[in-house]
């Protein structure tokens, strides 16, 4: 095909696929030409935007790193990832929701007892957290392995502190117990704003958008027999609870921080300043 026009170049492309013999592949591909065009034609996009769109990738790509996902960092502030979750984890009524996944969880994680202080020396109020995992019926899901992961109260999680070097503090892998049980001490998480540093930091400020996530706590959660769960705990009052950077707030998934004077913790151990403690319920779905 020849003398290719602004009107008949998507049908053009599109044939190009013809050979394509995985019929998948061929779906997205011919979906995204689809949708790209139409998207150029609808903004009427010029060459100047053009170079500044290649431009503004190459950043993302030059910027990623093994410790940063600055793609993933964009998928997040676009909603990209936040559809993909909703799409794929659409679980039955009464399990708790899934959102998502976010850049700072460590394969490798420090593994802890039910009722360790996983915080470490993270800074933060103490906060104690005693977690109940279930199945939709009710049946508790024992051996299940938790990963927690979290800010401190600076906002930052331990990868984005280099003067820790491999030390690793506010993550750890869990199990729970037979009833189903977890205990663990840590910090209370605070809002943080996704690293701004790079070119998706630009283009919030560009969009006049704000960085910022609300307070929580990470969870993924693995168990025989049920779908993997992968989600946060928010913390309420925060101011971001309606603005998070990247879309992910369910009211389903905001805990319970309750506040409590100086005094005996849950541990039995004195603390000589207010702590918190949240007791949440996890219920898994079938896989
Ligand atoms: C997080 O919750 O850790 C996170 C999620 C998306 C982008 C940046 C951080
Ligand atoms: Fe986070």
């Amino acid at each position: 095909m020849r003398n290719i026009t602004a009107d008949n170049i998507t049908d053009a492309v599109l044939a190009r696929f013809a050979g394509c013999d995985n019929p998948r592949l061929k779906e997205v591909m011919g979906a995204l030409v689809r949708h790209t065009h139409d998207f150029i034609r609808e903004v009427k996009l010029t060459e100047a935007e053009w170079l500044a769109g290649i431009q503004f990738l190459t950043q993302t790509g030059l910027k990623c790193t093994g410790q940063r996902q600055e793609f993933i960092l964009l998928s997040d502030t676009l909603g990209v990832s936040m559809l993909v979750t909703a799409m794929n984890n659409q679980y039955p009524a009464g399990a708790t929701e899934a959102t998502v996944f976010g850049p700072f969880h460590t394969e490798v994680m420090p593994l802890a007892e039910s009722g360790a202080d996983i915080g470490g020396d993270a800074p933060g109020e103490p906060l104690f957290v005693n977690a109940q995992i279930n199945g939709l019926g009710g049946e508790p899901v024992a051996n299940a392995e938790v990963d927690i992961w979290q800010a401190d109260d600076d906002g930052l999680y331990d990868v984005q502190r280099p003067e820790l070097g491999d030390t690793r503090r506010a993550r750890a892998r869990m199990h729970t117990d037979a009833q189903g049980n977890l205990k663990f001490r840590t910090v209370v998480p605070t809002p943080y704003p996704v690293p701004t540093d790079g070119p998706v930091g630009a283009m919030l400020v560009a969009t006049g958008r704000h960085p910022w996530r609300p307070a929580h706590l990470h969870f993924r959660i693995r168990a025989q027999g049920y779908s993997t769960l992968i989600t946060h705990i928010f913390r309420a009052p925060d101011p971001y609870l309606d603005s998070d950077a990247v879309f992910g707030v369910r009211s389903s998934l905001i805990g319970e921080f309750v506040e409590h004077p100086a005094g005996t913790a849950p541990d039995g151990s004195r603390l000589e300043r207010r702590h918190f403690t949240l007791d949440q319920q996890v219920v898994l779905a079938p896989a």
